[in-house]
C-alpha cells in the first residue's frame, strides 16, 4: 500500500501532522480526484466570490495582458485544476505555442488536458503532474522560448508567507530571466464576507474538508469516522488568514497502521490556511522572491488582485 513515493510522503505527513500538539495536515492532500471535483463545485457556490471575481478581472484586463505579453511563447500554470480561468488568458494570448497545466491531482489534470487539447487544436497542451512545493522540471517542449507563469485562484495564500516566497523564488528560477508571471491573490476584506465564503450554506466546503478524512481512510487504511467530525472555518485577523479545521465531535481514537491518535471533544485538525493580502504585501512578497510587480489590477466590490510580475 505504501510503496509509491507519493503514498509514502502522504503517510509520513499525516502521521507527523496528527502527532503535533495542534494536529494539522497540509492542504495539498485535499486534492485527490474527488477533492478536485469538490473544489470545482465550491467555485460555483454563491458565497465563494474568488473564482467569479478573478475571472471577471482577468476578462477586464485581458487586452492589456495580451499587449504586454505578446512576445511570449509558453504558459505554465501552477495548480491548474479545472483550468477555468486559463481559457480567458489563452483566448487573449493567441500566439502562444504551448500550455503546461501542472497539478498534483493526476487523474483530474489529465482529463482537463484532454479537453483543452480538443478545444485548442493549434496549442500544444503538455500536462505536468507534480508538487509545486518541490523543485520541478519543465517538459522539453517549453525549455526554449519565453515563459509566462500563471498562478490564479489565490492558491499562493494556502502556502503561508514563507512558503509563498519560496514558491515564487523557485518559479523565478525555473521560468528564467526573461519570464513574466501572472499572480491572482485574494485581498483582505470584510470578515463576514470571508467567513461566509468558507462556510457556504450548501455545505460544499464542508464536504471538501471532510473528504480529506475519507481519502486518508481509502489510501492509508485509517478508520476515521467522518460522521464524528465537522467542518469549521474561522477568520484569524491577526494572521490575516481564514483557517479551516475539522472538529472532533466526541472523545475518540483513530487507528492508522499501528499508530493511535486520540481526540478530545472539540479538538481540531487544522487543514488549511488561506492568507488574504494587501497590494503592498504582494509587491513586497514578489520583490523578496526576485520579481518586480509591474502592475496590480484590483476588483473593488470583492477586493481581489491580479498582479503582473516580471523577472527583476
Ligand atoms: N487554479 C484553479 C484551481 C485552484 S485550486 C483556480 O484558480 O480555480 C488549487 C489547485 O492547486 C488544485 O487543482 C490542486 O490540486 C493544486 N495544488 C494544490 N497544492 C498543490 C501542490 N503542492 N502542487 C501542485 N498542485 C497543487
Ligand atoms: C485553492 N484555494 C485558493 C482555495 C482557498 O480559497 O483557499 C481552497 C479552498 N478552501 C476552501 N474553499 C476553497
Amino acid at each position: 500500500m505504501l510503496d509509491k513515493t507519493q503514498d509514502k510522503a502522504f503517510y509520513e505527513d499525516v502521521v507527523a501532522g496528527l502527532s503535533l500538539p495542534q494536529k494539522a495536515i497540509p492542504p495539498k492532500y485535499f486534492y485527490d480526484e474527488r477533492g478536485s471535483q469538490l473544489f470545482d463545485e465550491i467555485c460555483d457556490v454563491p458565497e465563494y466570490y474568488p473564482t467569479r471575481t478573478e475571472a471577471a478581472l482577468l476578462a477586464r484586463v485581458a487586452s492589456e495582458l495580451a499587449a504586454r505579453l505578446a512576445n511570449f511563447d509558453h504558459l505554465v500554470e501552477y495548480g491548474s485544476g479545472a483550468s477555468r480561468k486559463t481559457r480567458i488568458v489563452l483566448d487573449a494570448l493567441s500566439r502562444l505555442q504551448s500550455y503546461v497545466p501542472m497539478d498534483i491531482s493526476e487523474e483530474f489534470l489529465l482529463g482537463v488536458a484532454d479537453k483543452l487539447n480538443g478545444d485548442y487544436p493549434k496549442l500544444e497542451v503538455v500536462p505536468l503532474v507534480g508538487d509545486f512545493t518541490n523543485d520541478l522540471t519543465l517538459p522539453a517542449e517549453v525549455r526554449h522560448g519565453r515563459k509566462i507563469g500563471f498562478f490564479p485562484g489565490s492558491t499562493i495564500g494556502n502556502l503561508g508567507p514563507e512558503g509563498g516566497r519560496d514558491f515564487l523564488a523557485r518559479a523565478r528560477k525555473l521560468l528564467g530571466n526573461d519570464a513574466a508571471f501572472v499572480l491572482g491573490a485574494d485581498l483582505v476584506k470584510d470578515a463576514d464576507v470571508l467567513r461566509a465564503a468558507y462556510n457556504d450554506r450548501a455545505g460544499v466546503t464542508a464536504k471538501f474538508n471532510l473528504n480529506l478524512l475519507s481519502r486518508i481512510n481509502r489510501e492509508l487504511g485509517a478508520n476515521f469516522d467522518e460522521c464524528a467530525f465537522h467542518h469549521d472555518a474561522v477568520w484569524n485577523g491577526e494572521e490575516s488568514r481564514i483557517e479551516m479545521h475539522l472538529v472532533s465531535d466526541a472523545a475518540q481514537s483513530v487507528a492508522l497502521n499501528g499508530h493511535t491518535f486520540r481526540f478530545r471533544p472539540g479538538e481540531t485538525i487544522h487543514t488549511e490556511n488561506s492568507y488574504k493580502f494587501t497590494p503592498a504585501r504582494l509587491t513586497a512578497l514578489a520583490k523578496d522572491a526576485g520579481w518586480h510587480a509591474d502592475e496590480i489590477w484590483t476588483d473593488k466590490e470583492f477586493p481581489f488582485a491580479v498582479a503582473l510580475l516580471s523577472a527583476a
